[in-house]
């Protein structure tokens, strides 16, 4: 056990909260720097800003224990540390560009209190080749060097805490050997999983992770390729549910069979609405600009970020025609978060389908399990639960796959609804149980709904 190991971790949003509290659950002693006064009074209250299972637990008990504390100045706490984690925020600065602000002026405010032997290591992704960047600038300010050590995160929020604390694998970028100790110290527990788990496995062991040392230049283009991978899957397989509607296969079948391929695997295969959140389309853009100005073509990458554009608004023209127009419907949204357990609405695609269905004239009434209003759409009636969002209804449709909406009370819905369409956008609802209720069932790419296809000629578009 090393206690003694002090941890600072600047910026306490998504991932440094995550990063926070589950060091101090492994019994490193943490402060988290966090200069927002309103996110700062919940953190020191228990209390994560955002919605992420698993987190306020982790927060109370690092607190009360003593390992956890939080603090707006870098300047108290940077020079007792050992290990200093950047966790803050890069977003997207337009045009591919990402928006280095909070890092600069963070480094700048660390600067002045560093001291030799301390490490930095940047957990936020930042673009290929910024943390040479961040150790020249580091070294040129303060007068020596501190080694930076690149640690890509793949926290998925909504498990960020299980992803962090039992990881597939942990990615170490550095070219300093002392530094690359400190951080793999920092993480031994992690990487032995010697610590018991919040949630108990149902069954079999805990793998241990991978441990991946690299450079810091393939510890930045893992987590691109990571995203670019993830994000890409997902729009394939939705281009492929567009295909199964158009010739009446059935993409749930499709894709399970695809997945049992080893060399392709069952994860990230689930048709739906469209991928979103802050990361794909961020890094994904990202990458394909710095591709170009390194004269790489980046086809696929672009591909997979337009064709997940296309196919939010192929289901918007799915729930038109079935609805025979969108003018003067009223439709109810369930789930407004970018995917369940987390109420972040950042390129949500359940949000952009209330809003395409607003502006072809459609009145909607949404509901979510953690979002109580959408800043961005005012003019959207969200309400406290599903069956009041169905209240004079021409059609439900559910958005974003939060568990409870497998188990929706379709009786009580069809109840107060004006029309019959259940429209199932993830592919998660039982066609049996809302037909039981008298409700239309319509999904997508799923089969015996539609006929197929024609060519202009009259002939089946299929065969010879
Ligand atoms: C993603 C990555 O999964 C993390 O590994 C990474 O650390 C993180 O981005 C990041 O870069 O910070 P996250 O954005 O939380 O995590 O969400 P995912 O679980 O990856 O889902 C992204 C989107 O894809 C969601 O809109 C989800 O609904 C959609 N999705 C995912 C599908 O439509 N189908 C699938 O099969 C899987």
């Amino acid at each position: 056990m090393t206690a003694e190991q002090r941890i600072i971790v600047i910026g306490c949003g998504y991932v440094g909260t995550v990063v926070a509290g589950s060091f101090a659950r492994i019994d490193r002693h943490v402060v988290g720097v966090e200069v927002d006064g309103e996110k700062l009074a919940r953190l020191r209250s228990g209390q994560a800003p955002f919605h992420e299972p698993q987190l306020d637990v982790l927060l109370r008990h690092g607190l009360a224990r003593g390992m956890l504390e939080f603090t707006d100045s870098a300047a108290t706490v940077v020079p007792s540390a050992d290990v200093i984690f950047f966790c803050l925020a890069s977003p997207d600065g337009g045009k591919g560009r990402a928006d280095m602000s909070q890092i600069e002026s963070a480094i700048d405010s660390i600067v002045p209190h560093l001291r030799r032997g301390q490490v930095v290591v940047t957990k936020s992704t930042l673009p290929l080749g910024a943390n040479d960047w961040i150790q020249d600038h580091i070294a040129e300010q303060a007068g020596f060097a501190v080694p930076v050590v690149a640690n890509p995160e793949f926290l998925r929020e909504g498990s960020a805490v299980e992803d962090f604390l039992h990881p597939d694998r942990v990615v170490l970028g550095a070219d300093d050997g002392r530094a690359l100790d400190l951080v793999l110290r920092a993480y031994r527990p992690i990487l032995d999983q010697t610590f018991e788990r919040i949630v108990p496995l149902a069954r079999g062991e805990q793998p241990r992770p991978e441990l991946v040392v690299t450079s810091r230049r393939s510890a930045e283009v893992v987590k691109f390729a990571a995203n670019s991978f993830l994000a890409s899957r997902v729009s394939l397989i939705n281009e492929i549910s567009e295909i199964c509607e158009a010739y009446g296969a059935d993409i749930d079948v499709v894709a399970a069979a695809v997945g049992m391929d080893s060399r392709i695997g069952p994860h990230f295969l689930k048709a739906g609405l469209g991928w979103g959140g802050s990361c794909f389309d961020k890094d994904l853009a990202i990458l394909a600009r710095q591709a170009r100005d390194a004269g790489v073509e980046p086809a696929l990458v672009e591909a997979a970020r337009r064709a997940n554009r296309t196919h939010r608004r192929w289901v918007v023209d799915l729930i038109g025609d079935a609805l025979g127009g969108l003018e003067g419907r009223t439709v109810a949204v369930l789930g407004l978060s970018f995917k369940p357990d987390t109420d972040d609405l950042r390129d949500s695609p359940a949000v952009e389908l209330a809003e395409r269905l607003m502006a072809a004239g459609a009145v909607v009434r949404a509901h979510d399990p953690a979002v109580a209003k959408v800043p961005e759409l005012p003019g959207l009636e969200v309400v406290p639960d599903p069956v009041t969002a169905a209240v004079d209804a021409d059609a439900i449709v559910l958005a974003t796959d939060w568990r409870e909406y497998s188990r929706i009370d379709f009786a009580a819905a069809a109840a107060v609804m004006r029309g019959r369409l259940a429209f199932d956008a993830r592919n998660v609802w039982d066609r049996a149980a809302v037909e039981a209720a008298g409700l239309r069932y319509r999904g997508i790419g799923r089969a015996d709904q539609t006929r197929l296809p024609r060519r202009a000629d009259g002939e089946s578009a299929v065969g010879g």
